[in-house]
């Protein structure tokens, strides 16, 4: 037995160590290329979102020790990057049920026909018919619920603009058939003249549900639709359905400073149901309200 074992091993020595040392390395090999090719898809992968895994990642972040104006722990607002070209961004359930219904009711009992910029030569009567909505202003320090001022601390968070750049909310209310030819929200001083301050971004709180029609709408987004044939009353481009608590901010000024020509936009007419919605413009320069 002893010879035997003794010679079945030296045959598994002889026999046996080249094929070992083969799959070993047949093994290696196929490691160190796999290992290659997923190192090789990280790195595309990387350079080409590589902001998101970052994002993605923030649960298994322990927050840092925060500065005297920051905030001591984590907050998550979730997202989605609709556009950017206009650069437009998606913010569901931005803010809860009972506060879009409290800010319906405080503007309810004070909404007027809402008015429109004037360029040069238009008048309210030539220009009847662009905006048909109702609205009204209120600014978060006349709002005694203090809802305004929670959604407008949130904005602010959001965007990282501070709240004294925003101007009063403009809440609006869009019935059947009515809506809002593509405009921009920042003034060309070309057509409006020189502008103290210009708005850079506008954020559009969705105040209810629309059961049909009422988008705000970007015909140009991504460049399409520029040619000098569109009507701006049409309702085409991207186009977002509004869901009540739901944000949506979009940027008016490119970084530089110059009006980003895809950030025009309107409101698609209402067929069913009715549109309520509040929006904040975001300038430039501090306001003082
Ligand atoms: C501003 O930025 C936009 C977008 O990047 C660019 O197309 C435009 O030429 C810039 N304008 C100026 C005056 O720098």
């Amino acid at each position: 037995m002893k010879s035997r074992g003794k010679l079945l091993g030296q045959r598994w020595w002889s026999l046996g160590l080249p094929s070992v040392f083969l799959l070993c390395l047949f093994f290696f090999l196929v490691g160190l290329f796999g290992s290659t090719l997923i190192s090789q898809q990280d790195v595309q992968v990387d350079s080409v979102r590589p902001r998101s895994r970052v994002l993605e990642s923030v649960e298994e972040f322990d927050a840092l020790p925060n500065g005297e104006t920051g905030e001591h722990s984590l907050t998550s607002i979730s997202f989605q990057v609709l556009s950017w070209f206009p650069r437009a961004v998606y913010f569901p359930n931005f803010a809860t049920e009972e506060q879009c219904q409290g800010i319906i009711k405080m503007a309810k009992a004070e909404l007027k026909p809402s008015a429109l910029a004037l360029r040069k030569g238009e008048t309210a009567e030539n220009t009847k018919g662009i905006r048909t909505s109702s609205g009204m202003f209120i600014s978060s320090s006349e709002d005694k619920t203090g809802i305004l001022d929670l959604i407008e601390e949130k904005i602010a968070r959001a965007t990282m603009i501070p709240r004294t750049h925003g101007e009063a909310f403009n809440v609006l209310r869009y019935e059947i058939g009515q809506s809002y030819h593509s405009h921009y929200d920042a003034f060309d001083p070309s057509q409006y003249g020189p502008q103290k301050s210009q708005r850079v971004a506008s954020f559009l709180l969705y105040l209810s549900d629309v059961e049909e029609g009422g988008e705000t709408m970007f015909p140009f987004e991504n460049g399409q639709n520029m040619d000098a044939n569109y009507d701006f009353r049409k309702c085409i481009g991207l186009k977002v359905k509004p869901r009540r608590g739901d944000g949506l901010l979009f940027y008016s000024l490119f970084p530089n400073g110059t009006i980003d020509p895809t950030s025009l936009h309107g409101s698609c007419p209402v067929i069913r149901g009715e549109k309520w919605v509040a929006t904040k413009w975001i300038r430039d320069q501090e306001l003082d309200e």
